[in-house]
């Protein structure tokens, strides 16, 4: 349930069944965390959001818009989530080709915070997933509104002891989990997939490759086989809202949790990246 909207600046706005976010999935969006009333990695979020509006050959996003309608939605609330959808607006009924002139729609919509296992931060069992994420450089990277393939693997399982699926591209390569950028420690080496085919550039995996050297990591960026995972040091996922969870075990392979999640861990406590590890360290 939402707790406050704004469409297009209105909070009492409704959204024309014929936009065409709905309609065919065209436009992008952002799940930003709020803490402490302030939206989090703002900068990193809107650069995304922005790259995607262009690649979609969207109108420009009115960020200053965006940051003042953020501020106002952010504010009472300590910690919480804020949607950014950014749509090309309703269609002119001549099918997939936009509209000459696009009139984009923006919503922004702030949702409680999801209630998380606090054991989740010390290590999460994951899957492999059936559904493959197909290669297509002209959408990768970027958050567009077609979800169809995430939506797909999180139905392939029901059991909540497993915290999420890893998806592969055709060849066999993990590329992500279904909400998360997925990273590996082998030696001083951090590995994470290239996201040049497939995959979404997150804001969290851009704020952990820029923290690599200062942990004395070299970066390497290429695709890792499941069957790979085991000769790793370790193995953690990262999203906005969770931050990072360590990976324990893929198909109940079993994984150690190291001390680079760790650290990792203590600098996004710190700099209060989500809320929910404020919470789930004990934080106010
Ligand atoms: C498919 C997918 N990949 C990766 C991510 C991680 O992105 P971010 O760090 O920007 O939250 C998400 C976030 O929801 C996602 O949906």
């Amino acid at each position: 349930m939402a707790e406050a909207q704004l469409i297009n600046g209105r909070a009492d706005a409704a959204v024309a069944p014929e936009d065409r976010g709905l309609t065919y999935g065209d436009g992008v969006f952002e799940t930003i965390a709020i803490a402490d009333g302030q939206p989090r990695l703002w900068d990193y979020h809107m650069d995304r959001l922005l790259e995607g509006a262009h690649r979609l050959g969207l109108p420009e996003p009115p960020l200053a818009t965006l940051r003042e309608e953020a501020r106002y939605l952010a504010r009472p609330a300590g910690g919480a989530v804020l949607k950014i959808y950014y749509t090309r607006g309703v269609g002119d009924g001549r099918g997939y080709r936009p509209p000459a002139q696009p009139e984009p729609r923006r919503m922004l919509i702030r949702h409680g915070l999801p209630a998380i296992p606090e054991e989740r931060w010390e290590g999460v069992d994951c899957r492999l997933c059936q559904v493959r994420l197909s290669a297509q450089p002209a959408l990768a990277g970027i958050k567009h509104l077609n979800r169809l393939e995430q939506v797909l693997a999180r139905s392939e399982w029901h059991d909540p002891a497993v915290a999420e699926g890893l998806m592969l591209d055709p060849d066999g390569l993990i590329v992500e989990g279904t909400a998360t950028n997925i990273f590996a420690v082998r030696g001083r080496t951090l590995v994470t997939p290239p996201l040049a085919e497939a995959g979404v550039t997150g804001v969290v995996r851009r704020w952990i490759l820029a923290q690599a050297e200062a942990l004395g990591l070299r970066v390497e960026q290429r695709g890792i086989r499941p069957e790979q995972l085991p000769e790793m040091d370790e193995v953690f996922l990262t999203n906005s809202l969770i931050g990072l969870w360590p990976v324990r075990s893929v198909a109940s392979r079993e994984l150690p949790v190291g001390t680079v999640s760790r650290s990792l861990l203590e600098r996004m406590a710190e700099q209060r990246l989500t809320p929910l590890l404020g919470q789930a360290r004990g934080q106010p």
